[in-house]
């Protein structure tokens, strides 16, 4: 009897990584993808939403929408990160242009979706800052309760930040979301950095993917772009992939609850986490690295 597949949606900051997880949500056939929701946060909205349409038009699927989020995090003013992106935010990678314009309004879209689809049936992989599930949280909050699971990248616990001293991009974009989400009681569970730095692109790796599919040599392409961003390094990690790697095979990684609290002062820290104090959250803390990077490359067609 065929498994039926877990039905999605992607909310997204495309972005490098978010490309790379995109495209194995894509290519692999785990996943039935509902839509792609974006939202602001390593560059503005406009550029998020246009590389969410040209990623779907370059693996041909005008079909699933993409509908655009919100254009700034709720109390703080955006952080863009060009230097690491491009200012395309996709590392001028060669990729078409969107074949369907987006729909406007991710948060009344997710709500509508989440009231028409059985209860707990669709999970959201959630690759940038939380704005927009924050939204649907405080906005409508009968549809949030019916999500099935939220798997968000973001935080770091016993591992420096890449912001702040222990401040992780997408929970300092907009701390004030990501607390919302933690003491929302919903069933969700957070990739910090403590994971994502540990399943890593190299160039032999990279190398695996050119020999690959169409869309295993684009994301081949993608990571090529991040590591010409970041000079000097022999491996770069795959953030936001390990969201979809953790949907796909929750058994690769192992998960601890404790309680956290979110630094929302406007200072160099924004977003650290204070682990021991807050709400209760679900936080994957180990990876087998070496399987997750395997299922990815497979998944990606290489
Ligand atoms: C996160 O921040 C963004 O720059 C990446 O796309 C990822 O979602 C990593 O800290
Ligand atoms: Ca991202």
């Amino acid at each position: 009897m065929p498994v039926a597949r877990l039905k999605v949606v992607i909310d997204t900051d495309p972005g490098l990584d978010d490309a790379v997880a995109i495209l194995f949500a894509l290519q692999s056939g785990l996943f039935d993808i509902a839509g792609i929701t974006t939202v602001a946060g390593n560059l503005g909205i406009g550029v998020t939403t246009r590389n969410a349409g040209r990623l779907l038009a370059f693996a041909g699927r005008g079909d699933i929408p993409v509908v655009e989020g919100a254009e700034r995090p709720l109390f703080r003013s955006a952080i863009q990160t060009a230097d690491i992106h491009g200012g395309d935010g996709m590392g001028w990678v060669d990729l078409p242009e969107p074949a369907v314009p987006p729909d406007v309004d991710a948060v009344a879209w997710l709500a509508d979706l989440l009231m028409r689809e059985e209860p707990h049936s669709v999970a959201i992989l959630a690759l940038g800052p939380l704005t927009n599930l924050a939204k649907l949280q405080t906005d409508h909050p009968d549809a949030a309760h019916r999500v099935g699971l939220i798997v968000a990248m973001g935080g770091a616990v016993n591992e420096p930040g890449n912001m702040g001293p222990r401040a992780e991009f997408n929970f300092q974009a907009d701390p004030h979301a990501a607390g919302i989400m933690f003491a929302a009681g919903l069933p969700m569970i957070v990739i910090p950095l403590d994971v994502t730095r540990k399943v890593r692109a190299t160039r032999d790796w990279c190398a695996r993917l050119a020999a690959g599919s169409p869309v295993a040599a684009k994301a081949g392409e993608v990571i090529e772009a991040y590591f010409q961003s970041t000079q000097g390094r022999e491996s770069r990690p795959l953030h936001d992939p390990c969201v979809m790697l953790f949907a796909a095979r929750p058994d690769l990684f192992a998960v601890e609850t404790m309680r956290l609290a979110i630094d929302t002062e406007d200072g160099p820290d924004a977003g650290a986490l204070f682990p021991g104090e807050g709400a209760e959250v679900a936080v994957a803390m180990r990876v087998n690295a070496e399987a997750a990077l395997e299922l990815l490359a497979k998944g990606l067609g290489a």
